[in-house]
């Protein structure tokens, strides 16, 4: 039995899809309902909210016989008590956790936004079990962001247009995940994922314009308008510490990581591979 939280999301939809189909026993955890877990027999879906206080006391019989935890956490990880959930798995008999964090943590230390995620891959560390962290760059799925705008208006609106940041597929974090959880050369290792390239918002339009064979265009907004649009979605220093990131990369934020490489012995997948599997969702 493999426990994965996020289970109904981007990357949770195609880890728990993965594993089954690899003939594995999946708890599926989130708020909601199964209806969006992938089809298959060997799910066992779970509703728990990771911010309750007593997240960690709810997932106690999930994790009971479950050899691995896949911790995927809401936004930056606000609200989630890591130390109580490690206890909780050490406890069931958990052997290992792979954790969803941020590239962030690494290139960014000491940024307020992303400390409780710091203070997550911190418990993680010290709580005596196999452990991997995955710290993700942007996902390609921040793109459904531009969903409603693009479909009423054939029009994408963005900030920094001309800045480019290498979006990674959420199905190569799964895929690394799924190996990461199963295999054995993963353990007590921080990957950075990211995709094979960078690409400009502009050019991601493009992109989708071409999967879905339609005209778009591309207008950008200015960080001030993004920012107030990103105020309904996330607190202050999310929106703050994203647009940083969106706008100002480090010289690593910019830059293509060997890791899903490295570990699937295949590219990564590129923007483009993502808008084609997903063209659905624009049209
Ligand atoms: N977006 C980025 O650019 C980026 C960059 C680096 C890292 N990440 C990390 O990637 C993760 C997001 O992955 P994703 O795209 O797969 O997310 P997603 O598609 O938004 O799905 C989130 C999943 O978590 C569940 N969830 C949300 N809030 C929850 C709560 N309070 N308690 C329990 N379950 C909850 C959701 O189901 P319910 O809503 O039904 O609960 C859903 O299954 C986050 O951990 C984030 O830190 C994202």
């Amino acid at each position: 039995m493999i426990v994965i939280t996020g289970a109904t999301g981007n990357v949770g939809r195609s880890l728990t899809a993965s594993l089954v189909s690899a003939g594995h026993a999946v708890t599926a955890v989130a708020r909601g309902t199964s209806a969006d877990l992938p089809n298959g027999t060997g799910i066992i879906p779970v509703t728990v909210d990771l911010t309750a206080p007593s997240a960690a006391q709810s997932l106690a019989a999930s994790m009971a016989g479950a050899k691995a935890l896949f911790l995927l956490v809401p936004g930056v990880g606000a609200g989630v008590d890591a130390p109580a959930l490690m206890e909780t798995a050490a406890t069931a008999g958990v052997q290992r956790v792979v954790l969803l964090s941020s590239q962030a943590v690494g290139t960014r230390p000491g940024t307020a936004a992303y400390a409780p995620m710091a203070a997550i891959e911190d418990a993680l560390t010290r709580a005596g079990l196999e452990w991997t962290i995955l710290r993700a760059g942007g996902l390609a799925s921040n793109a459904f962001a531009w969903g409603p705008a693009l479909r009423a208006r054939q029009t994408v609106f963005a900030p920094y247009g001309d800045v480019a940041l290498p979006a990674i597929d959420p199905l190569d974090i799964a895929e690394v995940a799924a190996e990461a959880l199963t295999g054995h050369e993963h353990v007590g290792r921080t990957y950075v994922l990211t995709g094979p390239e960078a690409t400009t918002p502009r050019q991601r339009t493009e992109i989708i314009a071409r999967a879905i064979q339609q005209d778009l265009a591309f207008i950008e907004v200015s960080p001030d308008d993004a920012r107030e649009q990103m105020l309904q979605f996330m607190p202050a220093p999310v929106a703050d510490a994203t647009l940083a990131i969106l706008g100002h990369p480090t010289p690593e934020e910019a830059q293509a990581s060997p890791d899903v490489e490295k570990v699937l012995s295949r590219p990564a997948h590129s923007f483009a591979d993502w808008a084609q599997r997903n063209a659905p969702a624009f049209r």
